[in-house]
């Protein structure tokens, strides 16, 4: 029997970016003989009642699974109370999509990440943090520091914070929103790697350096080159996709002051045309390949 999925992403981002990433999952899904349809999150519209219920836009019937590359957990988590396969699924997206999230599945599976604190919530009301916070949160890092949104991407919400009058103009700036200070690792200015996880494997991964920024984000001007990871890289990425329920994840290691690998972010809808590029790996065949697997195991 022919398999048929939905490829759901946001419509109302700007750029090319997300339907390129789901064009480049249907092409795969196709090509391994599926049913594959691209929907945006709009295109479909949930209703809550005494039931739980979808109208698809498109009046397709439901699919035998989706791959979401959109990050609105609300309708990932409406379409898997209809009892759909969704990859990944609305709990790794969430946790994914907040940094703090992630960093407290990490810490709980003891998988090396920067030493982070949060900040408290404030509701954005007159927010005021005495003395005594920023003298522990410079105690407890000294500068220079990070300071990273719970919510970000691209590098925008990373924010390099050299001294105190920095970190109090920082703060007052982001308060209103969750974030954290963060160890700055030193050892891996301008550099990181990106591990693309795929079930209980690597497929590819490239090295990013920029010589303009702490920051190796491409959009921030960091290089890309393939890069061969080691055994030990493998297993911290794979592990790391894991502890937050991912099925595919990139993942992105520093580089600590011993050499060690320490992760700095999970990315479970990772862009996967810039490692394409960069390596020539088209990571979709896999990422449906995997799916296809998992669902022959679920109907044993
Ligand atoms: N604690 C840190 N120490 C050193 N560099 C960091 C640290 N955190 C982030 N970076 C750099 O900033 C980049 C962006 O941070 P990241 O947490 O991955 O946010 P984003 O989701 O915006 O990519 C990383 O790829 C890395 O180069
Ligand atoms: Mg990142």
């Amino acid at each position: 029997m022919k398999l048929s999925c939905w490829i759901i992403y946001n419509g109302f981002l700007p750029g090319n970016k997300f339907r390129d990433y789901a064009e480049m999952i249907q092409e795969a899904a196709i090509a391994h003989g599926h049913e594959a349809t691209l929907y945006t999150n709009s295109d479909i519209v949930s209703f809550l009642d005494q039931e739980i219920n979808i109208i698809s836009l498109k009046n397709d019937l439901l699919p035998d699974y989706i791959v979401y590359t959109d990050k609105d957990i609300y309708l990932a988590k409406q379409l898997e109370l209809l009892h759909i396969p969704v990859f990944n699924c609305a709990k790794a997206i969430d946790i994914s999509d907040d940094k703090i999230k992630t960093y407290q599945m990490l810490a709980a599976k003891q998988i090396p990440i920067p030493r982070t604190v949060f900040a408290p919530k404030t509701f954005g009301l007159h927010v005021h943090f005495d003395d005594l916070f920023f003298q522990s949160i410079i105690e407890q890092f000294g500068f220079p520091l990070i300071m990273k949104e719970a919510f970000g991407s691209f590098g925008e919400q990373v924010y390099f914070v050299s001294n105190v009058v920095e970190l109090k103009e920082q703060v007052e700036k982001i308060a209103d929103r969750p974030f954290m200070f963060q160890q700055f690792i030193e050892t891996s200015y301008g550099v990181d790697l990106r591990l693309q996880v795929v079930g209980d494997e690597v497929i590819t991964a490239m090295k990013r350096t920029s010589n303009t920024d702490f920051r190796a984000n491409v959009t921030s001007g960091g290089k890309m080159e393939t890069y061969i990871p080691n055994d030990a890289e493998k297993a911290l990425a794979i592990r790391a996709s894991k502890a937050i329920g991912a099925d595919f994840a990139g993942v992105d290691l520093l580089f600590g002051e011993n050499n060690e690998r320490i992760v700095c972010e999970v990315n479970s809808n990772a862009h996967i045309r810039n490692l394409y590029d960069c390596t020539g790996v088209n990571v979709a065949p896999d990422i449906i390949q995997y799916i296809e697997k998992r669902l022959g195991e679920r109907e044993q």
